[in-house]
């Protein structure tokens, strides 16, 4: 089960009382069943753009039957969800970034250990997969795409080893990518040497950070007089984006920021769940 990150400290800060909520990364459920557990005058809408996420949540939501809509769409497109619900404005608006517990462990390709095909796709409806980059895009993109999105150092060493590598044979899996980085990084750091290229991978084959500014952007017109936005992030570019946007909205008078700095999970949240240990919650209220 994916365990829900800083659960106690998103409900005290999104609901301020009844009405319409947006999850916008469902996932299993766990944020959301919080939400519609806190008051019976809540409504929530929920969307994820992994089909396989949304049946885990119908599961999860089922005693709430009645209080919910679930949507199988990018957040990016919330807009779209919310006239479809004949919805003009909500009260509060969850974003939970990056990927679950179980998807990580769904054989998509996620995780260093993974034999399954090198895919991080979270909308498998979607076409490009880190197969295709890795197999086919120049020495010079992928070298671009890990020094953009993973802040990685040693980005051209691992990407000339890429394409050294795949003249021979297609890199079919997490795990022959896994082990080909480690086989060209300086041993000796505390984190698995792939940690970078597999985050840079995933953010670019999934849009993730381009998908977050026009989801946030929208999600705050919908936003009613009060209502308030949580978004917890899970990486520095993430964090970088939802503070630089919050400061923003507040200097147009549009928002107030509730998060000077962010939440941090606790110690004994991170003991429990160590996947918690880089969350961070940013929160605002609007104003007009
Ligand atoms: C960290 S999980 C959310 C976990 C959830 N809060 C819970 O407690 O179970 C993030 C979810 O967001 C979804 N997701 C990521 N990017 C998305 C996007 N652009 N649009 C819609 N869903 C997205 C993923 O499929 C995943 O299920």
């Amino acid at each position: 089960m994916h365990k829900p990150v800083l659960l106690e400290e998103t409900s005290k800060i999104l609901i301020t009382g009844g009405g319409v909520y947006v999850d916008c990364t469902l996932g299993g459920g766990g944020h959301a069943r919080e939400i519609l557990k806190s008051r019976e005058d809540i409504f929530l809408i929920g969307i994820d753009a992994d089909e396989t996420a949304l049946e885990i949540a119908e599961e999860n939501l089922r005693e709430f039957e009645g209080r919910y809509s679930l949507y199988k769409a990018n957040f990016k497109d919330i807009d779209a969800v919310l006239s479809m619900e004949g919805i003009s404005e909500v009260k509060g608006i969850l974003f939970d970034l990056g990927i679950s517990m179980y998807q990580l462990k769904s054989g998509r390709g996620f995780s260093f250990e993974d034999e399954s095909f090198l895919d991080m796709r979270i909308d498998k409806e979607q076409k490009l997969t880190a197969f295709t980059i890795i197999n086919e895009y120049s020495e010079k993109k992928i070298a671009e795409i890990l020094k953009k999105y993973g802040e990685e150092k040693y980005a051209q060493k691992i990407a000339s080893e890429i394409v050294k590598r795949r003249k021979r044979k297609p890199i079919e899996t997490a795990k022959e990518l896994a082990d080909l980085i480690s086989s060209v990084y300086p041993k000796g750091g505390k984190i698995h040497p792939a940690t970078k290229t597999f985050m840079a991978l995933r953010i670019y084959v999934n849009s993730e950070l381009e998908n977050l500014e026009i989801g946030l952007d929208k999600g705050v017109m919908y936003l009613q007089r009060s209502g308030r936005i949580v978004v917890i992030t899970f990486h520095s570019l993430e964090d970088r984006i939802v503070k630089h946007f919050i400061r923003e909205k507040e200097k147009e008078g549009i928002i107030k920021n509730l998060t000077k700095k962010p939440i941090k999970p606790k110690l004994e949240e991170v003991k429990e769940n160590p996947s918690a240990r880089s969350a961070k919650l940013r929160a605002g209220e609007k104003l007009v």
